[in-house]
Formats: structure tokens, sequence, C-alpha cells
């Protein structure tokens, strides 16, 4: 089962802690970019669980995912509501350049770490580039290994729509630094008033500790890191993350 299949379920339990994530992508859009105007491109969107709220405050919002059921999901909302954003299938790996240049792209909740491979990881950052306006900014948010201590290996929340409540868990399974990957089991478990379901999906994240995250920036040579934030999204203070670090939102600034 793939938990990107279930696009309703998923677009609840990642509404959970949501407002927080918007308040401070729109902080870093105003700080580091055009402000509320921006073109914005969002890789790998899924339900558009960011670009609906972002297209209603006015950003001019693309966002493509390789998830039909999702897409279709996205498609959907931004009818209901009358809202517009340019929406298509594309892979993160391989998506097309427009014509017109986005000012920021962001890519939050790990998803970059589903590029398995360093390999497609710069090609990525190199596609990012691509489609970037001169000076604009990437966001990337991504939870990394400490390499002191120890990661949860649980993770479980709870997020409720009207009246359907979503518990979600994920659990790392396996990590393998040397290949660096982490096997996660993510269950899904919805509750109605009629019923109680569970799905599971098991599958692999790339992972990165501070270091190597840093390294790969740099290797990429598209980007440089002009300033890093953690959980408490605070745009005034960024951090300086060391090696206990977990989690990490980084700004990127496209090198000239
Ligand atoms: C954790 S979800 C994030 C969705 C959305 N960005 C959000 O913040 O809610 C990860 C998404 O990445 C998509 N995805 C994974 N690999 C991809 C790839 N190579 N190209 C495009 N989308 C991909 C999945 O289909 C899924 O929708």
């Amino acid at each position: 089962m793939n938990w990107y299949n279930l696009p309703t379920y998923y677009d609840i339990s990642f509404s959970e802690g949501m407002r927080e994530e918007l308040d401070f992508l729109k902080a870093v859009f105003s700080k580091y970019s055009k402000g509320e105007y921006a073109r914005l491109l969002e890789p790998a969107c899924g339900t558009g669980r960011l670009i609906i709220p972002l297209a209603r405050c006015g950003f001019d919002c693309t966002g493509f995912d390789l998830n039909d059921n999702a897409l279709k999901y996205l498609q959907e909302k931004l009818k209901r509501n009358s809202l517009r954003a340019t929406i298509f299938k594309g892979d993160m790996i391989d998506f097309p350049a427009n014509r017109k240049k986005y000012d920021a792209a962001y890519c939050t909740v790990d998803t970059f770490r589903h590029l398995l491979s360093e390999s497609k990881a710069i090609q990525h950052m190199l596609n990012v580039a691509g489609v970037l306006k001169k000076n604009g900014i990437y966001i990337l948010g991504l939870h990394l290994i400490p390499e002191q201590g120890v990661t949860d290996k649980i993770t479980r929340w709870t997020a409720k729509r009207g009246r359907l409540t979503v518990k979600t868990s994920i659990e790392m399974l396996a990590l393998n630094k040397k290949e660096q990957t982490e096997t996660l089991r993510v269950v899904l478990n919805p509750i109605t008033i009629t019923g109680n379901e569970k799905f599971e999906s098991i599958y692999k994240l790339r992972t990165y500790s501070l270091k190597q995250f840093q390294k790969l920036v740099a290797s990429s040579k598209h980007f440089e890191i002009e300033n890093v934030y953690d959980h408490n999204y605070d745009i005034a203070n960024p951090v300086m993350l060391n090696a206990k670090s977990d989690y990490g939102v980084f700004v990127l600034r496209k090198s000239s």
C-alpha cells in the first residue's frame, strides 16, 4: 500500500501543525524573496496541502507530483474553492522548464529525501536551479540523522477534519548509515462514526546528517545555504545546527 494513494487521509494527517509551517513559509518569502506576489514552485506537491492556502493568499503557485490520486484531489480542491494554480504530473528529477521562472521553490516534510541516491538529489537541485530566477531561493525542510545521540524510532500524531479523525504513526524499521537510507513504516488509521481502518505503507528515504547535507549542497554547485531554521520556525532567529540536530529548514540561495 502506498499512503500517497489515499489523498484525503494524507491531507488531513499532514494538516496537523500546518499553520506554523505555512506562516513560516510566507515569512521566508517576505524576508528572502519577492513577498506576497512571488511566483512559487512546489516540487512533489502531493495533495496541495500548502498550495491551496498559498494560492488563496495571492501567490502564483505551480506544483507537480507523480501521484495521480493526489493530483486529482488537488485539481478538484482548487476548482471547488475557485482558486488557480498550475498543476502537472512530473518527476522531481526530470520536470520541464517553464519560460517564466520562479522567485522561490519549497519542498518540506522530508519529501526531498525520496530521492534515494546522491546523483538523483543533485540532478533535482540542478533542475530547480534551472527554473529559478537569478538569486531565487529554495526552501528545503528535512529531518537529519544526528551524529551524536539517538533519533526517535516512532512518531505518532492525530489530526481531525469534520467527522474524520486520522491517527498516524511513522516508525523507523531500519537505518543503513552506509547506504544512507532508512526504512519507514507508516500506519494511517482513519476513524469515522461508522468504522476504523488501518493502512500500512513501507518505504525507504535517503538519510542525511548535517555534514552530509551541507556537503551535498556544496557539491551541487548551484546553491549556497543562506540561513537555517529549526522546529521553532522563528523567522527572526535563524539557528546554528550542530551534531545533535535532527531537523532543519534550509534557505538555499541560487548561486550567481
Ligand atoms: C510527504 S509527501 C509531500 C507532499 C507535499 N509536498 C506536502 O508538503 O504535503 C511526498 C510526495 O512526494 C511525491 N513524490 C515522491 N517521489 C517523487 C518524484 N520522484 N517526483 C515527484 N513526486 C514525488 C509523492 O507522490 C508524495 O506526494
